[in-house]
């Protein structure tokens, strides 16, 4: 049990509110705290969701944080607060605005609960990893950035579709920043220890990357105004769950590289054991001449946006 364990969540719109809902059905915490600007639809929703806790006889309350002041000595706090992308606006704009306000969030984290280990989900999710790093001034283990379960999920549930059985026994591997060019890994994919090329041809496997890699894309394609909650939220609550539990598993996650895989001072998604202490391990896959192309292409992308805070002097004053 983890009585007594305090889980902040800044930005309740669909991804925030998604995971205080699966983390208060798993009974991870004693207390989710939510931020949110709409303050009313907030507490409407904290509300509904202490009542659903009720309904499954877990023990956690759901409650609202007025101001970041009142997000205190949080273990853990998860920040998807972000704005979307919007008409004419581009990607460069969208990373200065999202950077704005992480650094404005994870001061306040900073302050109000010194101790916590942060997850990031605002997108761009690397870039906003970093810039929350830089920003609170924690050590890198406690800054994580959630994509890599997101986007492995993804493609273990494309694999069974193609498959037509397998599921559950899926273990799909996908390390690289959280974009277009991401590294699903086939060479590391399974199911249930069976390689992936005993079972699906080459041409299955290169459309399953390429699906893998637009996950997000499709289905902003039919959901039209926004993006993406439920496997995001969900892959969240498993870090989140992982670290109160001290599970000490595996799971992909974005951090800063620190000489791992050849990089320095670049987020990228590796595989990271979780623990009490946030990213205790940070793993090393051997990876072959193409895949490492592939990794060096992805860090590419993130360190360009980094530049671009850069040259916009982000980090100046720091
Ligand atoms: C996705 C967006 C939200 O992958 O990053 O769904």
């Amino acid at each position: 049990m983890s009585q007594g364990k305090r889980v902040g969540i800044v930005g309740a719109g669909n991804v925030g509110a998604t995971v205080a809902y699966s983390l208060a059905m798993l009974g991870s915490c004693h207390e989710i705290i939510l931020r949110d600007n709409k303050m009313d639809v907030a507490k409407g929703k904290a509300l509904d969701m202490s009542q659903a806790a009720s309904a499954v006889r877990s023990h956690t309350v759901v409650s609202v944080a007025e101001e970041m002041s009142d997000l205190v000595d949080c273990d853990v706090v998860v920040v998807t607060a972000g704005s979307p992308r919007l008409p004419g606006m581009s990607r460069d704009d969208l990373l200065m605005i999202n950077a704005k306000i992480t650094k404005e969030v994870i001061q306040g984290i900073a302050k109000y609960s010194p101790n916590a280990i942060v997850i990031m989900v605002s997108n761009p999710l690397d870039a906003m990893t970093y810039v929350a790093l830089k920003e609170s001034g924690f050590d890198r283990s406690r800054v994580i950035g959630m994509a890599g379960i997101l986007d492995s999920s993804r493609m273990a549930a494309f694999i069974q579709e193609k498959l037509g059985y397998g599921g559950g026994q899926i273990r799909a591997s996908v390390m690289g920043g959280h974009g277009d060019d991401m590294v699903p890994l086939p060479r590391y994919s399974t199911v249930a220890g069976v390689p992936l090329s005993d079972v699906l041809t080459q041409d299955e496997i290169d459309e399953i990357v390429d699906r893998t890699r637009h996950g997000g894309a499709e289905i902003v394609g039919y959901l039209k105004t926004g993006s993406a909650y439920y496997a995001p939220a969900k892959s969240t609550a498993i870090m989140v769950d992982a670290i109160l539990k001290d599970t000490k598993q595996i799971h992909p996650c974005a951090v800063c590289l620190d000489g791992e895989y050849g990089y320095n001072d670049v987020v990228s998604g590796v595989p990271v054991m979780l623990g009490a202490k946030g990213a205790e391990k940070i793993i090393e896959v051997t990876l072959d001449e193409k895949e490492k192309a592939m990794f060096a292409q992805s860090c590419a992308s993130v360190q360009t946006l980094i530049d671009t805070l850069n040259k916009n002097n982000f980090f100046e004053g720091n």
